[in-house]
């Protein structure tokens, strides 16, 4: 059943994809959920498509989709739906942005697809089957030093003065090859389940953000917990998702920053840095 799933996931994403792909193409139609919060016709329109073929299809399960279009149903199924991840690049036409679908069973995720409609890439996993980048295998990175990383994070449009991140980018900037900050953590759990990425971390994020791309860095053979290394479930606070060989390591710095913060130094100790001066 599992692949049955996996099939009507893909090909609403990829229905979802062609929307924002003919959107893309016309100025952004911009409405505001908060002070920087986004939501564009786009987001709309993918979310109504996605939607009404889910629930076509499996009219009992529960659909959870982040512009509230979804509908309670039997709990031991629930599609999980971001139906625009990357608004904010999509409005400035900055062409990173993905449609997100994972699918739980009974709590555990179960199935989990990303589609990036200007790359055309479309990363598929089905739990214990592996994860996939358009139809081929893919695997987690093989560096093992976080000095050796390139990393990714993110940084939520709400709550934003509250959200303790600017302490980490800055540290694990220093600590590895760089940060980047692309704008959809689909797309960068994505990144970590193909090995562009070595790791990835953000606090606040929705289920919807990362339900899928939390399945395919595990079938990929990573590893996505909390900072303290506790496994990560869609919607807990803190994402810390890595190629399990850095891990220990991005955990430890973390340990390390929240310390700096509770002490309230504003900046990473020189010493703690290596080659800092
Ligand atoms: C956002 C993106 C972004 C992340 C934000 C999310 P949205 O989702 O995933 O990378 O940093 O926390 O809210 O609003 O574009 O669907
Ligand atoms: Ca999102
Ligand atoms: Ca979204």
């Amino acid at each position: 059943m599992g692949n049955q799933f996996l099939e009507l996931a893909v090909e609403t994403a990829m229905e979802a994809g062609a929307i924002l792909l003919s959107e893309f193409d016309r100025p952004a139609k911009i409405s505001y959920k908060g002070e920087v919060d986004l939501v564009t016709q786009a987001d709309r329109r993918s979310e109504e498509a996605i939607v009404t073929r889910l629930r076509r299809y499996f009219p009992n399960h529960a659909i959870v989709a982040e512009e509230g279009g979804g509908q309670e149903g039997d709990a031991s199924y629930r599609w999980v739906v971001d139906p625009l991840d990357g608004t904010t690049n999509f409005a400035h036409g900055y062409p990173c942005f993905a449609v997100s679908i994972g699918l739980e069973e009974a709590g555990e995720l179960l199935t989990g697809v990303i589609y990036q409609p200007i790359t055309k890439e479309l990363y598929t996993a089905s739990r214990g089957e592996g994860a996939y980048l358009n139809g081929k295998r893919i695997q987690v990175s093989g560096i093992e030093r976080l000095s050796t990383s390139l990393l990714a994070t993110g940084f939520p449009s709400t709550k934003r003065a509250r959200n303790p991140n600017i302490h980490y980018y800055w540290n694990f900037t220093l600590r590895s090859h760089g940060v980047r900050r692309d704008g959809s953590a689909a797309l960068d759990l994505a990144s970590v389940a193909c090995g562009r990425f070595d790791g990835f971390w953000e606090f606040g994020l929705h289920a919807w953000d990362t339900a899928a791309g939390v399945l395919l860095v595990r079938e990929a053979g990573g590893v996505v917990t909390n900072f303290a290394g506790e496994p990560y479930r869609p919607g807990d606070y803190e994402t810390l998702a890595s190629n399990g060989r850095i891990h220990a390591e991005l955990r430890q710095v973390g340990a390390e920053i929240q310390q700096q913060i509770a002490d309230g130094e504003e900046a990473p100790r020189r010493s703690a840095v290596p080659g800092g001066e």
